[in-house]
């Protein structure tokens, strides 16, 4: 692999960097380009510790990946700090495995934050499950602790905030994908004491936006977006279809970007988590995090524009 010093500076990558920079990211132009802006990040609003505004979510392929697939995955985990990346989500159904693996072979745990969840009934049920995950993590902190799409949320909560006083664990969260469980989301907000919540929000699912979003803001917890694409839906949508030329206005160079920058504009979003499995979405997806945002005007025009695809 060759790659030249201006190349480097490009991505804002170190000198120790390079020599773990796979080919996927010198053939990046996108990311070169994006790099030469500052990361964005935001506050976890309990701490005022900083995360990037996009991180890496795991439920799709990292379960059944193939050889191959697993070494790609590697090379991603391996880049990824030097992309400024931090942010791992996984769960008690996907991930945890091939991430513990990953990242103990790589040794770079102390430059991520790993972000798990317990989907279990009963206290016991719930404890062996939480034990469970820091073994497949491999790891003795766990950065984020969240209860699955409330299964049994007060039971798992009392015990996630025991193992946060103990220093186990960081944060307490609680996640959903779907609007059914939005009115559960807004009474547990009200009831409980968490740090982070975990929900759906896309440019075509804008539902969290009327009340979620506000009321996390409000009692200042940290957001976390997922499914930012619809897992395929939004594909779908574009597929084809050119970006508008107006989306350099806010330095966004691909679909990927245009979807990410919409969610991460929002002022109450911490971070967005894109299923990402192809070593080729990575840089797509940093570069996200970088450059000049849509204002409210904007974000309009894109809801319209998409619409009319
Ligand atoms: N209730 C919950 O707590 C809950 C529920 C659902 C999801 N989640 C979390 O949220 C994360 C995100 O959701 P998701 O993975 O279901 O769906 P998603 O992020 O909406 O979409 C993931 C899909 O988009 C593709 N993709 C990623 N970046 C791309 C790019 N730049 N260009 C083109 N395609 C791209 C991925 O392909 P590759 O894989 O090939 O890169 C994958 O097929 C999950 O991975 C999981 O961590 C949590």
């Amino acid at each position: 692999m060759t790659l030249h010093r201006r190349d480097a500076l490009k991505l804002g990558l170190s000198a120790a960097a390079l020599t773990a920079l796979p080919r996927f990211l010198v053939r990046s132009a996108a990311a070169a380009d994006h790099a030469a802006e500052p990361l964005i990040t935001r506050p976890i609003p309990s701490t005022g510790e900083r995360l990037p505004v996009v991180g890496i979510g795991t439920a799709r392929r990292y379960d059944h990946a193939s050889a191959a697939g697993k070494a790609e995955i590697k090379e991603m985990l391996q880049v990824y700090p030097s992309l400024g990346g931090k942010l791992i989500d996984t769960a008690e159904s996907y991930g945890e495995p091939l991430v513990g693996e990953l990242v103990a072979e790589l040794g770079n745990r102390s430059s991520l934050f790993l972000a798990t969840k317990v989907g279990t009934t009963g206290k016991e049920a719930g404890r062996e499950q939480i034990e469970r995950s820091f073994r497949r993590l491999r790891t003795d902190k766990i950065d984020l602790f969240a209860v699955h799409n409330f299964v049994d949320v007060d039971t798992q909560l009392a015990t996630l905030n025991e193992l946060k006083q103990a220093g186990r664990i960081r944060y307490v969260g609680v996640t959903t994908s779907t609007h059914r469980q939005h009115a559960i989301m807004e009474a547990t907000i009200k009831a409980q004491k968490l740090d982070f919540i975990q929900v759906d929000y896309a440019i075509d699912n804008r539902e969290a936006a009327d009340r979620i979003l506000p009321l996390a803001q409000d009692r200042g917890l940290a957001v976390m977006i997922n499914v930012p694409f619809g897992v395929t839906r939004l594909w779908g949508a574009v597929q084809g279809k050119p970006l508008p030329d107006w989306a350099a206005e806010f330095d966004c160079r691909s679909w990927g970007q245009f979807f990410l920058k919409y969610i991460i504009a929002h002022p109450a979003v911490t971070c967005a988590i894109p299923g990402t499995s192809s070593a080729k979405h990575l840089p797509d997806n940093m570069g996200a995090a970088h450059g000049r945002l849509p204002d409210a005007a904007m974000r309009t025009r894109m809801e319209q524009y998409l619409a009319t695809l």
